[in-house]
């Protein structure tokens, strides 16, 4: 069967909710990128999610509840902190890792002890979570280690018809997923950069938060190779510009630039208009469009796409994060 575009419609809505209740799992947009949704509580929905994705299913999938009254239903031993956290940035793009309830059977975890839960922004992800009353699972709507997708024409052309719709709600609003605190140990420590930032989190709650660049423990989702595009993705140096412009001249390679003394190198090129992107200088910005630009300039087919490096400053962190393991090695 042939995907279907659901309209953001109450119809649309309607048919998205049905196929959830049948075990079926289907995209929805978030705030941050589509999410592949799923009944947790149902194995075979969550078998459907790992199969469509063809990730391994010991790679746990983020829960997304309606309201934080859930917690309890889903984590134990929550820490009054995850309450303050939750009361300042949910709903939003921050995900927190707690202890699994031991009463609560979810494949979701991929057999851990700890559970990660979400409550989502967007008001159509929203709507079907408080009608479906259960929690989703999902986790990011593309085919493993491959880019997150954030229109749902991304997910047509990533997952196709290995899943049954998807409901169109336009451009995420961030375009990088939720930042992941982990709240199972002292000091607490994000285990995934993103829209909210350490910083962030420090200032609510008044303790220090860990933002480790490397970690030794296997952290499931910190694999160094994800978020590829198809082309290979090489960073712009100083040192390989005469190279690139050679290769972007004759339409092979492609270039994502933010400063201008380097944009305008490439710009007046006969490719410049199709291989070339202007990159947002401010990392929000950036960061909303990092992700669909790959996606465009991966339809060239071209031999690499080059990107430059932005700052490496704190709100640049989510976007470094991304691109370093965009890159290919
Ligand atoms: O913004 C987002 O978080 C999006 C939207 C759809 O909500 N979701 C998302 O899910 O990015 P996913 O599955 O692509 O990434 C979730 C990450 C994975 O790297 C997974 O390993 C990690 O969360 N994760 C989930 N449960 C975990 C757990 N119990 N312990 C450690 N990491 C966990
Ligand atoms: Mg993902």
């Amino acid at each position: 069967m042939p995907i279907q575009l659901l309209p953001p419609n109450p119809n649309g809505m309607k048919i998205a909710i049905d196929l959830l209740h049948r075990g079926k799992c289907i995209a929805l947009p978030t705030e941050t990128v589509y999410g592949l949704a799923a009944d947790p509580l149902s194995d075979s929905a969550v078998n459907a999610t790992f199969e469509a994705k063809q990730r391994p299913i010991n790679h746990p999938l983020i829960v997304h509840i309606p309201n934080q009254e859930h917690l309890h239903f889903w984590a134990e031993d929550i820490p009054d902190d995850a309450f303050a956290i939750a009361d300042k940035f949910w709903p939003g793009p921050l995900t927190l890792l707690l202890r699994k309830h031991k009463g609560c059977h979810t494949l979701a975890t991929g057999g851990l002890d700890t559970i990660a839960l979400r409550m989502p922004a967007h008001p159509i992800f929203l709507e079907v979570l408080n009608s479906f009353g259960k929690g989703l699972a999902a986790p990011s709507a593309n085919p493993y280690k491959r880019l997150s997708p954030t229109s749902a024409e991304h997910v047509v052309t990533g997952l196709g018809d290995n899943i049954p719709a998807v409901l169109d709600g336009g451009d995420c609003h961030y375009g990088l997923e939720s930042t992941i605190l982990d709240l199972t140990n002292t000091p607490y420590r994000i285990l995934r950069a993103g829209p909210i930032t350490a910083s962030d989190i420090m200032t609510c709650i008044n303790k220090s938060v860990m933002e480790p660049a490397y970690f030794t423990d296997r952290v499931p989702g910190n694999v160094s190779a994800h978020y590829q595009p198809e082309s290979f993705l090489k960073e712009l140096k100083k040192e390989n510009i005469s190279d690139v412009l050679t290769n972007f001249k004759i339409g092979k390679a492609a270039v994502m630039s933010f400063s201008e003394d380097v944009f305008s190198l490439f710009v007046d090129t006969c490719y410049g208009a199709t291989h070339l992107r202007k990159m947002p200088r401010q990392a929000t910005e950036y960061g909303k469009v990092l992700f669909s630009v790959m996606h465009e300039l991966d339809k060239f087919q071209t031999t690499a796409i080059y990107i430059e490096l932005p700052p490496k400053t704190e709100g640049w962190q989510a976007v470094h994060n991304r691109i370093s393991r965009a890159l290919s090695l």
